[in-house]
């Protein structure tokens, strides 16, 4: 703008060379265009600083969750905020902040420079303005409100998705495709329905805001008809007028970015709530560290272990007092749900005893750190899990021994 506004000015004096014409032009127009380098430069940086500064906090929150996060939580939630709600975070916040902020600029520039020209324009500019605030708002209360249904329908599509292909063999062995088919495209459809009315609102809004900024566009076209001749210098309403027609599409373009904006931000909102999962106990407890040869004779002393999966839940374990003696197998026998696995994974405190102590030769398992729990312990569970690699990664999966020990071992 400085650069038109600039040819608007030099037009009307009297003595002006070509050279000093174009070359303020050229200066003005170059330096605009290192700003914008620089305003992107910027943006890009800081942007990407703060999505690592999320993505080192959320992976951290989540791999340090306990079992319960992971019991309560589908999968398909955690992968849409690792993957979309993440993807905006890089990419789309930092862009529309950067054209939140020029745009605004702009507007407020192409104000400045109508005003100067006719200040009579602020008397509509003004409540035109106020207007649109309102508008903006009164769509802002409905636009995020959708946005968020937006966010939870997301994850029910993903998750049925990968249901369905584990489960398929059996879908296709009762002949139930035609009904799943029919499930997802249900789920689909209201995932899809949520992002139409996004769009539809967004253009109620832009609708109305476009009425209200070509109100202040023809009274400016209209004042500056009727304003006696010789009040303004030609170049100027040239200029002022110019600048107004693009008024219009520079505000409808900010409330976009703005409105964009403020639903991008729900994201950050919904990758904030993952960062704040209370943590697991933690993995080393300095002045309780089992000696290194623990535990050495494998004696289980269960001592009035009360287990509950949630605070107010009904207790699975009811106070078991019992031994196991080293050196010995023992088998755990009971009906479906009686606990089993549940004892188990107490040993391993994937859920913590609510009363009573687990000792295994002699050291109270809950006064450890969790690593050092863990890496004593083996497992073989009911659900068997392969990982992607060698036979020799699956055996030492942290390549903590050589390959003679492990030879022995075998
Ligand atoms: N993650 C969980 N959250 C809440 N309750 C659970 C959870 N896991 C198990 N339970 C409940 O705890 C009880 C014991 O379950 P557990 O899995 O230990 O039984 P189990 O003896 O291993 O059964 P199965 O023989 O089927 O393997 C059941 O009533 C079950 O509903
Ligand atoms: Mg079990």
């Amino acid at each position: 703008i400085a650069s038109t506004f600039w040819l608007a000015i030099a037009i009307e004096i009297p003595k002006i060379t070509n050279t000093t014409l174009i070359g303020v032009y050229a200066l003005v127009s170059f330096s605009s265009s290192v700003l914008v380098y620089v305003r992107s430069y910027l943006s890009a940086l800081l942007g990407l600083k703060a999505s690592t500064a999320f993505f080192s906090s959320f992976t951290t929150a989540i791999f340090n969750s306990p079992m319960l996060f992971f019991d309560s939580t589908p999968v398909g939630r955690i992968l849409t905020r690792a993957s979309s709600d993440l993807s905006i975070l890089d990419f789309d916040i930092p862009c529309s902040i950067t054209f939140v902020a020029s745009i605004a600029i702009e507007i407020l520039v192409i104000i400045c420079v109508m005003v100067s020209v006719t200040w009579q324009v602020l008397i509509v500019a003004v409540p035109a303005m106020v207007a649109s605030i309102f508008i903006q708002q009164y769509y802002q209360a409905t636009a995020t409100q959708l946005i968020r249904i937006n966010g939870t329908t997301k994850a029910p599509v993903m998750n049925f998705a990968a249901e369905t292909s584990l489960g398929v063999v059996t879908i296709r062995a009762f002949k139930m495709v035609d009904r799943f088919f029919e499930n997802y495209l249900k789920l689909v459809d209201t995932d899809a329905s949520l992002f139409f009315h996004s769009n539809v609102t967004m253009e109620w809004v832009v609708l109305r805001i476009e009425a209200l900024q070509n109100l202040t566009v023809i009274t400016l076209a209209l004042l500056l008809i009727l304003l006696p001749q010789g009040y303004v210098s030609p170049g100027l309403v040239g200029l002022s007028l110019s600048y107004a027609f693009t008024l219009t599409g520079n505000q409808i373009n900010w409330t976009r970015w703005f409105s964009n904006l403020s639903n991008y931000i729900i994201s950050v909102e919904r990758i904030k709530q993952f960062i704040h999962i209370p943590a697991e106990p933690p993995a080393i407890v300095d002045n309780n560290r089992p000696p290194s040869s623990w535990p050495s004779t494998g004696k289980i002393d269960l001592q009035g272990l009360e287990i509950r999966y949630r605070p107010n839940a009904p207790l699975v374990l009811k106070g078991i007092t019992c031994t196991f003696k080293e050196g010995s197998r023992v088998g755990v026998v009971g009906r479906t749900g009686s606990g089993k696995s549940t004892l188990i994974s107490a040993l391993f405190r994937l859920v913590e005893p609510s009363r009573g102590y687990i000792l295994i030769d002699g050291m109270n398992i809950c006064s450890m750190g969790l690593k050092d729990l863990r890496t004593r312990l083996s497992i073989i569970p009911q659900e068997p899990t392969l990982f992607k690699g060698s036979i020799r990664t699956n055996m030492d999966p942290l390549g903590l021994y050589s390959d003679d020990e492990i030879w022995k071992v075998n």
